[in-house]
């Protein structure tokens, strides 16, 4: 576990070394849970995106793009629910004057049993050594039982407190399992109170009675307001969808690990709207879908998961979650949420609008149901670096940090270097450049020995490096370096855009997925 912790700790100041993310507002120390994506962050972030939206728009004829204003009209928020019942319980401990999430200080006791469960069978393992068969002692030493068994109830104590927002309950949870300040150390709890994550602005001049509205805290409200808009003027017929990426804003109080939790933060957003009756195969066949996106990057089955949700949202009637193996445990990347016809009524009965759809197979109109597909750009970020991230240990004794990074995703595709920088060769690399740029970002290093140069490119997970040599004025030759296997060979200036085009490009992505 400290293990892990280290490495994590690792990957943020990576991170922020090499220009992929900073904290937002660095000079002044940084301002919490906001971030900056940096030089070689934002290129990475943009192919993420572009790997999603051409998944979505581009390989489905029925399903169409949209970029709707963070900015919405107030009652939008009321019909979705957000005004009554977007809160997070909060409860502050009176010595130290700091605010937990309630239900997050029980979340980390769970966690706490279960790290007591694993040190037992860390110890068991060492003990009995290759004789030792995990199952049967999970299943059978007095210690596991006992602690597994303190778990589960308490699981089940506080799915039923969330599921009943039986605030109450919550408090009671932490005062008998005797949770403590991490600051104060003492159990002087406040109530639990309920706390609305929305971020509050106005618009218009305040002596002329402005009014209220609020940063949107998810996108999906942007197109169920578009829906009629775009059915319309597309002609779209049903099962459709609307896709969308954009800013989203919440009030996080528990801003921790890096990017995975933020105030401002990107979404990626598809609303599919189906007949009513075939939601759930269709809630089924996105769930693939979406998996199939996440394991074309080559990241290991084993390390994707769904977590289907025992406590729905009112309006749901199924939900899971993709979780991603991170240092830091399995973390939810992704939401597959079948949302029945509750917004699109809503927002008929707040705006007065007829929001339907008319079907001439049945020759009537009906609501639309909806399943969504909603994924953190930010979160689908952190996994890329924690699982590219890698510490290698070379022949000579010598190690090196390199990103393995899906080469469609890398910010750099190719670096070109001069063995030196005289004698035309800095010229020649540069007329490489030129030609290549068209097709793939390209970037050109003069500093320092090559070996040196290998290695910045290795850290910021470029997966080509050329360099171009004497022998290059003679025979347009260069040597190419391929970031994993570090092999070097010999190659045609020609052939290189035909040798790594097609490797670092969405297409080959976008293939594996078809
Ligand atoms: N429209 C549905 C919706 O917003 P959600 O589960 O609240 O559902 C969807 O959010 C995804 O957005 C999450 O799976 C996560 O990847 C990302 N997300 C949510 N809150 C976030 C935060 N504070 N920071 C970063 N990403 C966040």
């Amino acid at each position: 576990m400290a293990q892990q912790e280290d490495v994590f700790k690792k990957i943020v100041s990576h991170c922020k070394e090499y220009g992929f993310v900073f904290p937002s507002s660095d000079i002044y120390d940084g301002l919490g849970a906001v971030y900056d994506y940096g030089q070689n962050g934002v290129e990475l972030k943009n192919n993420i995106k572009q790997y999603w939206w051409q998944s979505m728009v581009l390989l489905h004829e029925n399903i169409v793009g949209i970029d709707a204003a963070i900015f919405m009209h107030p009652t939008t928020w009321k019909a979705s629910g957000h005004v009554d019942a977007f809160n997070d319980p909060l409860i502050d401990n009176r010595d130290s004057k700091k605010r937990y999430r309630a239900d997050v200080l029980i979340e980390d006791q769970l966690a706490k049993y279960d790290e007591k469960i694993q040190k037992e069978v860390e110890k068991a393992r060492k003990r009995f050594g290759d004789a030792f068969d995990e199952q049967q002692f999970r299943t059978t030493n007095a210690r596991v039982l006992e602690h597994q068994q303190r778990r589960d109830a308490l699981h089940e104590r506080f799915s039923k407190a969330l599921n009943d927002n039986n605030l109450e309950e919550l408090r009671q949870i932490i005062l008998d399992e005797e949770i403590v300040c991490p600051i104060s150390g003492t159990r002087n709890w406040t109530e639990v109170r309920q706390f609305n994550l929305m971020f509050k602005t106005e618009v218009g001049s305040t002596a002329e009675g402005a009014s209220t509205i609020y940063l949107r805290p998810e996108t999906a409200q942007g197109i169920f307001v578009n829906y009629l808009n775009v059915q319309k003027t597309g002609r779209m017929k049903l099962p459709f969808g609307i896709a969308q990426i954009g800013k989203a804003f919440r009030n996080e109080i528990v801003a921790r690990q890096f990017i995975f939790r933020m105030r401002e933060f990107e979404q990626m957003e598809m609303q599919f709207f189906v007949k009513p009756g075939t939601e759930l195969e269709w809630f089924q066949r996105w769930k693939q879908t979406r998996m199939a996106w996440h394991q074309a990057l080559g990241f290991g089955a084993e390390n994707y998961r769904f977590h289907d949700h025992d406590k729905l949202a009112h309006y749901a009637n199924a939900a899971t979650d993709i979780e991603f193996h991170m240092p830091f445990g399995f973390k939810e990347v992704e939401g597959i949420h079948s949302r029945t016809n509750f917004d699109l009524s809503q927002h008929a009965k707040y705006s007065g609008k007829k929001i339907e759809y008319f079907d001439p197979e049945e020759n009537a109109s009906y609501t639309p149901y909806v399943i969504e597909t909603s994924i953190g750009v930010d979160r689908m970020f952190l996994s890329v670096m924690c699982h590219s991230y890698c510490e290698e240990q070379l022949p000579g004794g010598d190690t090196r940090v390199v990103l393995r990074l899906p080469a469609a995703l890398a910010p750099v595709k190719l670096a070109v270097f001069p063995l030196t920088k005289k004698d035309g060769l800095p010229e020649k690399a540069q007329e490489i450049i030129r030609d290549l740029r068209f097709h793939f970002n390209c970037k050109y290093e003069e500093k320092d020995q090559i070996g040196k140069r290998y290695r910045r490119m290795d850290a910021i997970g470029c997966p080509y490096c050329v360099t171009v040599d004497q022998q290059t004025l003679e025979d347009d030759t260069v040597t190419l370096r391929d970031r994993d296997t570090m092999e070097q060979r010999r190659v045609p200036i020609a052939d290189l855009r035909a040798i790594i085009e097609d490797k670092v490009s969405i297409t080959s992505l976008l293939r594996k997925i078809e």
